[in-house]
């Protein structure tokens, strides 16, 4: 007896178990929010650069007289009308519009490269977006796994580019490098500033910032490593930031966002020693950038 009602009981419970579970899971796909990326139709700055620059090969023709703002990309973000206040005003009434009176909260406005924001919403929401017209798309934010890298030598650059550019020590020279990764170690010898004799120069038209944290304290910028900011808020919205071995600061917790600045603009000839055993001499590809 005790044992029939033991088994009705247990299918009880394993039914109910079930349907809490099938409606939970229904439930969800309905409106579990996500980060999405939407980017709009309507060009970002660094277009109407390109736009400009045509534009002022026209000068020569008797054409309109617009300087080539590639050429001088200083300040562009202060002193054209589509600066990130403005771009970012038109983001968000476009979500006051699409989703008005609903939850959501948008966490970047892009305005440089791509004209669109990270916003947290629900699939139906990002549905919403993206049958917008003045929306080009719409993409769920996921993570990327990191990957391995090449060297100077299975690029020919010592018998190649460097000597086309007077060699290493000028190989970069002039450029600032920009990376999005996992953050960047401000001691490693690869972004010293007083390794050569000739110092980095200050550079002309950069005009990004060095964010200071607890774990990026002022001063781990340089001549060499000139800026450093850190973008953590989606991670964290979404719940897979991990503060045991994520920064919320530009200093790299990972390891691989120093590997591929280091890859691509490290310092020439630091020596990479790893637990005693000597593999060589690493470089950037162009060294002398910034
Ligand atoms: C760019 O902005 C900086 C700081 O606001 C200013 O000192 C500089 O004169 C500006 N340059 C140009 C070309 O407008
Ligand atoms: C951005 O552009 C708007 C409109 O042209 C202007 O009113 C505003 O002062 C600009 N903001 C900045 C930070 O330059
Ligand atoms: C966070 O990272 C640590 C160290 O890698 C790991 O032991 C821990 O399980 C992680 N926590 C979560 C919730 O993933
Ligand atoms: C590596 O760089 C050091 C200086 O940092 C130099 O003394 C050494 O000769 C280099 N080794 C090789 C193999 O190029």
């Amino acid at each position: 007896m005790g044992g029939i009602y033991w088994v009705v009981q247990f299918m009880v419970v394993l039914c109910l178990g079930n349907f809490v579970g099938c409606t939970w899971s229904q439930d969800n796909a309905d409106e579990v929010s996500a980060v999405y990326i939407v980017t709009l139709k309507q060009a970002p700055a660094a277009h109407y650069s390109g736009e400009l620059s045509v534009k002022r090969n026209d000068i020569k023709h008797g054409g309109p007289g617009i300087v080539n703002r590639l050429d001088r990309p200083s300040n562009i973000s202060r002193s054209d009308s589509r600066n990130g206040s403005y771009v970012a005003r038109i983001h968000d009434s476009l979500l006051r519009r699409v989703l008005r009176g609903e939850k959501y909260l948008k966490l970047y406005s892009y305005h440089y490269l791509i004209n669109g924001f990270a916003v947290l919403v629900a699939p139906q929401q990002a549905d919403k977006l993206s049958r917008r017209k003045e929306v080009a798309n719409v993409v769920l934010d996921f993570s990327v796994r990191t990957a391995t890298t090449h060297t100077p030598q299975f690029l020919g650059l010592p018998e190649g580019a460097w000597p086309q550019e007077g060699g290493y020590e000028n190989a970069g020279d002039g450029i600032v490098i920009g990376f999005i990764d996992t953050g960047i170690d401000p001691a490693h010898p690869s972004f010293s500033d007083d390794i050569s004799e000739n110092p980095y120069p200050v550079p002309e038209h950069f005009s990004g910032i060095c964010e200071v944290t607890r774990d990026f304290p002022s001063g781990s910028c340089n001549r060499k490593l000139v800026g450093a900011r850190h973008f953590a808020a989606s991670a964290i919205t979404r719940g897979i930031f991990n503060a045991t071995q994520d920064y919320a600061s530009p200093f790299d917790g990972d390891g691989h966002g120093t590997h591929t600045a280091s890859t691509a603009s490290g310092n020439h000839g630091i020596p990479v020693v790893v637990a005693g055993h000597h593999f060589g001499n690493a470089s950037g590809m162009a060294p002398r950038s910034q």
